[in-house]
């Protein structure tokens, strides 16, 4: 079988430093055209983690973390699913002026490969999709998502199928069962940006 080429699937792919990224972003921001290109796309990262989330978070008043938030497509699925206590953090301030005024209770611009600002055990629950991908987020991250998450607490997120082991999630995600830092509750593969045929390693996991 050959094997699938998701590494030309998409230009945002290619770009490999942090000021590439958010220069695309800021391009890809004007005129709404990253949420028209999602709708066009099937973009169904938003909708299957918000499910797979809601299936072990019954407490809807927990605080969540939306970790690369974006314009708040995830926010806007998990207030489909009965949340509405949300942070949103992302290092695009583009982005961040698109997402819906009251989505979130508060909005900040974070680098998300550097350490994180906040206390040790704080938030109930993180999830990150479409934010583990190509030049983006790298696997490091999710040692400061537990830090910051309050034991008990739930985490999802999303890989995109052609970074999960090129870098090196597979093992983070084993590592971290390993250390029984985190239980893993559910991690499978699922679509993600339908119409470019790229799917996406989507994971909920416990803080032990
Ligand atoms: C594909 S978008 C996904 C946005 C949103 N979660 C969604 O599903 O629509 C990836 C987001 O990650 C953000 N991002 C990329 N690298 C980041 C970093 N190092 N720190 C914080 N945010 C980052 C981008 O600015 C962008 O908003």
């Amino acid at each position: 079988m050959t094997k699938k080429d998701v590494d030309n699937k998409l230009p945002i792919y290619k770009l490999n430093s942090k000021e590439k990224v958010i220069e695309y972003y800021k391009n890809w921001t004007s005129n709404f055209k990253y949420n028209q290109d999602m709708i066009d796309w099937d973009y169904t990262g938003p909708q299957n983690a918000a499910k797979m989330f809601s299936k072990y978070a019954s407490n809807k008043s927990i605080s969540i973390l939306d970790a690369g938030c974006g314009t708040g497509l995830v926010a806007k699925e998990l207030l489909k699913q009965g949340y509405s206590n949300f942070i949103g953090v992302d290092f695009s301030k583009n982005m961040l002026e698109l997402v819906p005024k009251d989505l979130y209770q508060k909005l900040e611009l974070i680098d998300l490969n550097n350490p994180l600002k906040y206390i040790d055990n704080y938030f109930d629950a993180i999830i990150c999709v479409g934010t583990f991908t190509y030049g983006h987020v790298k696997s490091h991250a999710l040692d400061e998502f537990i830090r910051i998450l309050k034991k008990n607490g739930l985490i999802c997120f999303s890989v995109n199928e052609g970074i999960y082991k090129k870098y090196k999630f597979d093992k983070k995600i084993q590592e971290l069962e390993s250390k029984n830092k985190l239980k893993i509750l559910e991690l499978k593969k699922l679509t993600y940006i339908v119409n470019k045929d790229v799917e996406a390693w989507f994971c909920v996991a416990r803080k032990l």
